[in-house]
């Protein structure tokens, strides 16, 4: 099995705000190429233990041989982590000292011609992340084959936030009367044939916005999100902390709110965190990843408080020096 090529990102900040500790137990939501959990092994040395995710086999593959030397300290399970809660119980991970959340694909699936991830590599429209992420096993060729135009747009301006949706839509609902789409090239192509010059000449490819929404709507992102947070405060010790690394506007907005909402989380960071000019001129890929981590706090907490959301500042708790 290849190595993994994956660039994890921030992980000095990652490892800052989880501030593991020795005997502590950690969920690493979303495996990749295994660099933030194999930083959260090395930190919480020399018995600390890691739970890893992810609905992507081949990521759970190429970790096994990574953390042999760490023996039963780490543990990968194939699972979506919309279902922590009860993961975490079967593997005994609840309650856990921190959780994270590195959301998005790794390198090595978009390079993956089979997952049909990416506008630059030839394969089948797909993008399924694996059987976990997607039960219903539709597909992005299904989408842009069968939905109808209305549904089309609004994927492409909700889930992609993409301003020329009702153009791109138009185009390519016209198009698949003659030729329906099967490969990503293909649907690439037929994006930049409908948006305007100027666009190309942007910071991003023209089909970013519509892969983004594709891939979001094949894998029931924004759903697993939303559940994975509410579930995590449940699995969190009083102290823990939830740490979420974003790379769109979308998920961003999921995570802020969501932390906010909660009465039993206190954010640790009132604006997100970003990753520094040098990690960004090493890993470009980091540009866009925005860090947000919150504390959870207990029962007692939330009652002396006597404004509807727990202003106690997270310190408290013995957690990481906040950010700034
Ligand atoms: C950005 S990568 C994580 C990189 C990782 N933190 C590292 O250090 O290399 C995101 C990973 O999350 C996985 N993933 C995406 N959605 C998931 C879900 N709902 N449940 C579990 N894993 C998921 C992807 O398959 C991918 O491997």
């Amino acid at each position: 099995m290849d190595r993994s090529i994956h660039i994890a990102v921030m992980t000095t900040e990652v490892v800052k705000a989880l501030s593991p500790h020795n005997g502590g137990s950690y969920i690493d939501a979303t495996l990749g190429g295994g660099t933030h959990a194999a930083s959260l092994l090395e930190s919480s040395a020399p018995d600390g233990r890691v739970l890893s995710f992810d609905v992507d086999l081949m990521a759970l593959e190429r970790a096994h041989e990574r953390f042999r030397p760490f023996g039963n300290r780490w543990t990968g399970v194939e699972a979506n982590f919309r279902d922590i809660e009860r993961v975490a119980g079967e593997y005994g991970f609840a309650p856990a000292d921190g959780i994270l959340l590195d959301l998005g694909v790794s390198s090595d699936e978009l390079i993956d011609p089979a997952k049909g991830l990416s506008f630059q590599v030839a394969g089948p429209l797909d993008m399924r992340l694996g059987p976990k992420a997607n039960i219903k096993g539709l597909t992005a060729a299904e989408i842009v084959n069968t939905w109808s135009a209305d549904d089309l747009e609004q994927i492409l301006r909700d889930d992609g936030e993409e301003r020329f949706a009702k153009r791109i839509t138009s185009y390519l609902v016209e198009r698949r009367r003659t030729k329906p789409f099967s490969t990503t090239l293909d649907l690439a192509e037929a994006v930049r044939n409908a948006v305007p010059r100027s666009y190309e000449r942007g910071r991003i490819h023209p089909a970013t916005r519509t892969f983004q929404a594709l891939r979001i709507v094949v894998n029931d992102e924004v759903a697993s999100l939303r559940e994975v947070i509410d579930a995590a405060r449940q699995i969190l010790v009083p102290g823990g902390v939830i740490v979420v690394v974003s790379f769109h506007s979308l998920e961003d907005r999921i995570v802020k709110q969501a932390f906010k909402a909660a009465l039993d989380l206190d954010p640790l960071t009132k604006r997100p965190v970003v990753p520094t000019e040098t990690e960004v001129n090493r890993n470009p890929r980091a540009r866009s990843a925005k860090l947000r981590a919150a504390v959870k706090i207990d029962e007692q907490m939330i009652l002396k408080s006597n404004s509807n959301k727990c202003k106690q500042k997270s310190n408290i708790w013995v957690t990481p020096t906040p950010f700034p």
